[in-house]
């Protein structure tokens, strides 16, 4: 049986089944393995891991601790709750118009982060003024219907990661600011602030960002530098607001003290820091890097709402939620009918029912001419699961903006 944990119940004689800690870039070669003794007990608690799975068919057990299937019946009951709070402002521009807009910013935005981060590889000041047109038309884009830029910028190229996810943070951090009523000119600076939060990467060596394995220790201590790295390049240029600083120096930090590079709690870090921790990890671990696959965006959410109750802030994990929706565009859902569907475009009177594109039927395992349907116009046909493209070895995307 698979059972859930805190830290300090766990002993050498156990089976972890699962570190749960997917956002963190932990050095254990495996999420998965038999605790040998009390230095790896050790080495676990030193990384910040408050709670985790452990498998009592191979390994000792905890009487009392919670099962996977509890924890699991607990988060849909809060993810009911969440889909029943209130709404977000509608979207102004059809999907559609948006969606034009949409692309052409993701490549030009990805061409300015890649610009900026060469300036910094090569010991150059970064003029930001060069960003801040791309961030307002990124704020703009997401104000005007954010389900157009969110869903392509989750696909990336491993290679490509470090900028593409900054991108991605900028949009994610404006979608946040959006929903929780700030201003348009906050949303911009946080957008600026989640567009150079990982420049301090252009100052690590390639072989450490890029590798196709587990980081060493060293490694490791090296890479966690680029957030000292990035605040250090940021205020050697002008024009940087506190908001984009504080996103930069707070995004890898946790509201229990386990984060870096100054181990703040929650009393001390700032409302912008605590967004960018949330859409940070969010971005990772929903897209493909050079080590491993990303989860589907739905899992990723139920991870988040599960590592709140230490890591991060609970009441913005599930503003977030609400921001980007339970199901968020560009999902793979399956439906009651045998068919499955992407996600197009969120309903925010009602989280459960958005916009789909169906084109998949799942008993003939054959594609079928994509439609459009709109859950919240009907009551026959419900969402009955999140799914992961891989196991279907489909692409959504190609029936995103259909
Ligand atoms: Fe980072």
């Amino acid at each position: 049986m698979i059972k859930k944990i805190r830290v300090d119940q766990l002993r050498p004689g156990m089976f972890i089944h699962d570190l749960n800690c997917g956002w963190l870039d932990h050095p254990f070669l495996s999420n998965s393995f038999h605790v040998g003794d009390l230095a790896s007990v050790e080495k676990i608690v030193r990384h910040g891991i408050r709670e985790l799975y452990i498998d009592t068919a191979r390994g000792d057990d905890v009487h009392n601790a919670p099962t996977q299937h509890e924890i699991e019946a607990a988060l849909d009951e809060q993810f009911e709750h969440i889909a029943q709070a209130a709404a977000a402002p509608p979207a102004h521009v059809p999907l559609r118009t948006e969606a034009l807009r949409a692309r052409r910013l993701r490549g030009e935005a990805n061409r300015i982060v890649l610009n900026l981060m060469h300036d910094v590889r090569l010991g150059r000041q970064i003029e930001i003024e060069h960003a801040e047109p791309m961030v307002s038309n990124i704020v703009d884009s997401i104000f005007a219907n954010r389900d157009a830029l969110l869903p392509i910028l989750r696909l990336k190229r491993h290679d490509e990661y470090t900028f593409q996810h900054c991108v991605s943070v900028a949009a994610l951090l404006a979608a946040f600011a959006r929903h929780l009523g700030l201003s348009r000119e906050i949303a911009r600076e946080l957008g600026l602030g989640g567009l150079l939060h990982d420049i301090g990467k252009a100052r690590i060596a390639e072989n450490i960002l890029n590798k196709p394995g587990k980081l060493d220790d060293k490694e490791f201590a090296r890479m966690r530098c680029h957030v000292d790295e990035g605040l250090e390049v940021l205020r050697n240029s002008k024009r940087i607001s506190d908001i984009a600083l504080q996103v930069t120096a707070e995004h890898h930090e946790r509201c229990d003290g386990s984060g870096y590079p100054q181990a703040m709690d929650k009393n001390a870090l700032s409302l912008y820091g605590k967004m960018a921790a949330i859409v940070d990890v969010y971005d990772a671990i929903t897209s493909n890097r050079v080590y491993h696959k990303g989860i589907p965006p739905t899992l990723a959410l139920r991870k988040l709402l599960e590592w709140s109750n230490h890591h991060f802030d609970a009441a913005l994990v599930q503003s977030f939620i609400r921001a980007v929706g339970i199901y968020p565009s560009g999902s793979l859902v399956a439906l009651n009918n045998d068919c499955l569907a992407v996600v197009t475009e969120q309903h925010e009177d009602d989280l459960l029912k958005p916009m789909l594109c169906v084109f998949f039927n799942t008993s003939r395992r054959a594609y079928i001419e994509p439609y459009m349907l709109d859950l919240s116009a009907q009551d026959s046909i419900k969402i009955t699961a999140y799914e992961n493209p891989e196991t279907w070895q489909i692409d959504p995307y190609r029936w995103l903006q259909a």
